[in-house]
């Protein structure tokens, strides 16, 4: 069979414009047959890819059993681009040097060098690990990113971050390496557990607060449909996500100008009530930054930037979401004392990216401690 030719029909198309590391994200719903052709196109742009004859698909085992790798292995086949399968265990414990080695020795054992392509086929931690061991094999191997959860889909599958976990620090090894193609199928959404969407949903939300009004506004019209998985509502909301996060990306690739830390709003308050409750506690990310979105906008709201509306608005949006809004049972002081390790923190002081309206926020260090702990504390909001 010839391959599927690359027709500007398949999907929906954007581009993360980086200059010569710029690359494309395609949104599609199945149409697996056209996915090796576009990761042949992807990698006749690359120097050597031309060349380039075997992939080294990296997926997890749940998503292994569910057989999501098999139609894309196919269509890479018929491209005539050899795949090989690489199956890790699912979850974060996998973001390891343990991990890497495994998938540094299955390259070594294949043979592998610049002409392989990566593919990562799975979540987060999928794309981390894969992302980090194309990032370093051989000084770095073309990467294709098949993000298959929410989270990965509106996230990490864009913006060049890759990396593993340290035992005592997440994500501090690393590096920036950006993707060849990003191929993002909303089918695949259908099998993920609900607990993970609506993860995923809350960082749809924060780009809703952050960056646009409209995407905000459409998620609160549109909550009970997106729980429901209807198509056309999730791919709508995945393509503005990425289209709202490959302009940030575009504009501070390496998180140097700062603009890149609009991303971390919900998140200063969300990592630490990760760090407090525990990584494998009661909060998934999306959870704690759904908390924290909540919190920070009380901040803002101390600081005389918004009014109560707004926050009731966020946190009315987040319930419909089926995200916890609050966290009752941790310790403030434990909470602002994680806060403090923050690494936009400067002279001292704490950071925060807080909201001026819907769509629009600030990186800011007016609130201070007394600020965050009446915040905690579930204080009422100062009154100007
Ligand atoms: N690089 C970045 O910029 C960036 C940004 C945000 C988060 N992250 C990282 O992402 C990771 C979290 O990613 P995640 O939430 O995708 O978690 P994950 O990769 O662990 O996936 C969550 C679970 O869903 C399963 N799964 C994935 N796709 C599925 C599907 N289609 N159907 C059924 N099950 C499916 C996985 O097997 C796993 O059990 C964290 O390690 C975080 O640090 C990175
Ligand atoms: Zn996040």
């Amino acid at each position: 069979m010839a391959p599927c030719a690359v027709t500007p029909e398949t999907g929906q198309s954007l581009t993360v414009a980086l200059g010569p590391r710029s690359y494309e994200i395609r949104v599609v719903s199945g149409q697996h047959e056209a996915f090796g052709a576009f990761v042949r196109r992807a990698l006749e742009k690359t120097w050597g890819g031309g060349s380039r004859r075997t992939a080294f698909l990296v997926t997890d085992a749940h998503l292994a059993k569910l057989g999501a790798h098999l139609p894309l292995a196919e269509s890479l086949a018929a491209a005539q681009i050899e795949p090989a399968i690489a199956v890790i265990p699912a979850g974060e414990p996998s973001k390891s040097l343990e991990q890497a080695a495994r998938l540094y020795d299955n390259l070594v054992d294949r043979g592998a060098d610049r002409h392989t392509v990566v593919v990562a086929v799975g979540g987060g931690v999928v794309g981390d690990l894969a992302g980090f061991v194309s990032a370093t094999f051989a000084r770095g191997l073309a990467l294709v990113m098949v993000p298959t959860t929410l989270l990965a889909q509106v996230d990490s599958a864009i913006g060049g971050k890759v990396g593993i976990n340290h035992p005592r620090a997440k994500n501090i090894i690393g590096a920036f390496h950006q993707p060849v193609l990003t191929w993002i199928d909303i089918q695949t959404l259908e099998t993920l557990p609900d607990r993970e969407l609506r993860c995923g949903l809350a960082e749809v939300v924060k780009y809703g607060v952050i960056l646009d009004a409209l995407l905000f506004a459409s998620l609160e019209q549109n909550a009970a449909r997106l729980l429901a998985r209807d198509e056309a509502a999730l791919r709508s909301i995945v393509f503005r996500s990425c289209e709202l996060k490959a302009g940030v990306v575009a504009e501070d690739e390496r998180e140097e100008s700062g603009r890149r830390a609009v991303l971390n709003f919900g998140h200063t308050v969300g990592h630490a009530i990760e760090a407090v409750a525990g990584y494998d506690g009661p909060f998934e990310h999306g959870e704690a930054v759904a908390a924290g979105m909540v919190a920070e906008c009380r901040l803002a709201q101390r600081l005389g930037w918004i009014g109560a509306d707004v926050t009731d608005r966020v946190a009315r949006l987040l319930e419909q979401l089926g995200l916890p809004i609050e966290t009752p049972a941790l310790d403030p002081a434990l909470l602002l004392q994680a806060m403090r390790r923050d690494k936009k923190n400067r002279g001292g002081k704490l950071r925060f990216v807080l909201p001026r309206a819907i769509g629009s926020v600030e990186l800011t260090d007016l609130a201070g401690e007394a600020d965050v702990a009446a915040v905690l504390a579930g204080e009422e909001a100062r009154t100007l």
